[in-house]
């Protein structure tokens, strides 16, 4: 839906003709996942596509909100007793209270908002949904917050009115995204680094599985309470080991026999993909995607058998992928279904394409949906 079918919406809705139109991108990640809230390093860029909200305060004490992809009209106060029953309204609420929590003197505000990032895919729609309310409240409300307290705002809407205990790579990716950009990002210090990625010869496609599991939240929480657990065992060992980012293979050899045999391959896992993102860097400044894509299958590996986070259907993709000569491919995202990523040499593009979509049509009785990777820009006004 374009700009100005949202904002027409907004005229019938809500009158004024004037509002203003805020947008922010959802993301891919090129490698570093689940690594986030193990104080790890992460790969993401924005892409081209997010969710749109025209927003305008309203001089009360209420949000109006109207959802245009769920045709739905939520209206909710902002004290803490107010949450809306709607799962997508408790998303602005989350934000509006967040925002509260960190001194912005908020009121009441309508807005109309749809959507052109698929749901559940892995793109991390919410993260986009939250960073447009984040960014445009603090700035219609003259708020002070800058862009990594932002990022906050969006990652603690998640734990405390979602129910799902994310880390920061989502909403970061949403706001500091820059078009044609992937950005390394360190997720204890939150240094970031910008780079340029146009790989000549590749293209960077997804392909959606459309599975989305219901369980997915609590599964993830599951994964994160894993690292959590054995970092700690490692700290009795080694203090100075804040996250499992600070761990060796090593030092989780030694507490082998202390924790169950699940949580070790669960850490297993997060200690090698901190060092994938760091030899996939130094392998991109030299413009060597072979290495990167080599790196993306050992992810892919490793989030299907050790963090045990991929499904059937994203392995077969990962295989057609491998069958294809595509060079790197993997799942994407929390996993739990959603899409694969896939390096692809330009000249094996189509061949591959229509090779997964046959191929997964006759398994399994639907085509994958093809997303080719556009990287744009983060959190504006537009
Ligand atoms: C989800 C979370 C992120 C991150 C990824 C996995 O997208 O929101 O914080 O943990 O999963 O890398």
């Amino acid at each position: 839906m374009n700009i100005q079918d949202i904002k027409k919406v907004y005229v019938e809705k809500f009158g004024t003709h004037d509002a203003p139109v805020y947008t922010s991108p959802g993301r891919i990640n090129l490698i570093g996942e689940h690594t986030d809230y193990n104080g790890g390093f992460v790969f993401p860029g924005a892409v081209d596509k997010g969710i749109t909200a025209v927003i305008n305060p309203n001089n009360s004490e209420k949000v109006r909100a109207f959802s245009i992809d769920y045709n739905e009209l939520s209206e909710f106060g902002l004290r803490e007793e107010d949450a809306p029953s709607q799962s997508w309204a408790r998303y602005i609420f989350g934000v509006c209270r967040e925002l509260t929590k960190r001194g912005l003197q908020l009121g009441g505000f309508d807005t109309v908002f749809a959507g052109d990032v698929p749901l559940g895919a892995g793109m991390s729609s919410s993260a986009a949904l939250e960073s447009t309310y984040a960014f445009a409240l603090n700035e219609l409300f003259d708020g002070q917050i800058n862009k990594f307290e932002l990022a906050r705002v969006g990652q603690s809407t998640e734990h405390n009115y979602c129910g799902v205990k994310c880390g920061i790579m989502d909403q970061f990716a949403s706001l500091f995204g820059k078009a044609g950009n992937l950005m390394r990002l360190d997720c204890r210090s939150m240094e970031y680094r910008y780079f340029p990625f146009n790989p000549k010869g590749y293209r960077l496609v997804l392909l959606d599985t459309l599975v989305k599991h219901e369980l997915a939240s609590s599964a993830y929480n599951r994964r994160r309470q894993s690292c959590e657990t054995v970092a700690a065992e490692i700290r009795r060992l080694h203090p100075q080991v804040e996250f499992l980012r600070d761990a060796t293979l090593a030092m989780l050899g030694e507490v082998k026999s202390k924790v169950s045999a699940e949580d070790y391959t669960r850490a297993e896992y997060v200690i090698q993909e901190v060092e994938r993102v760091l030899s996939v860097c130094k392998a991109l400044e030299k413009g060597d995607y072979e290495t990167v894509g080599r790196k993306m299958y050992e992810t892919h590996r490793g989030m299907s058998k050790l963090y045990e986070v991929s499904c059937e259907e994203l392995d077969f993709l990962n295989d057609v992928a491998k069958e294809c000569g595509v060079t790197g491919s993997r799942v994407m995202g929390g996993g739990f279904g959603g899409c694969t990523i896939n390096l692809v040499k330009d000249e094996l593009y189509d061949n591959f394409i229509r090779t997964a979509k046959e191929q997964y049509l006759s398994k399994y009785g639907k085509e994958p949906k093809v997303y080719d990777v556009v990287i744009g820009d983060g959190a504006r006004k537009l």
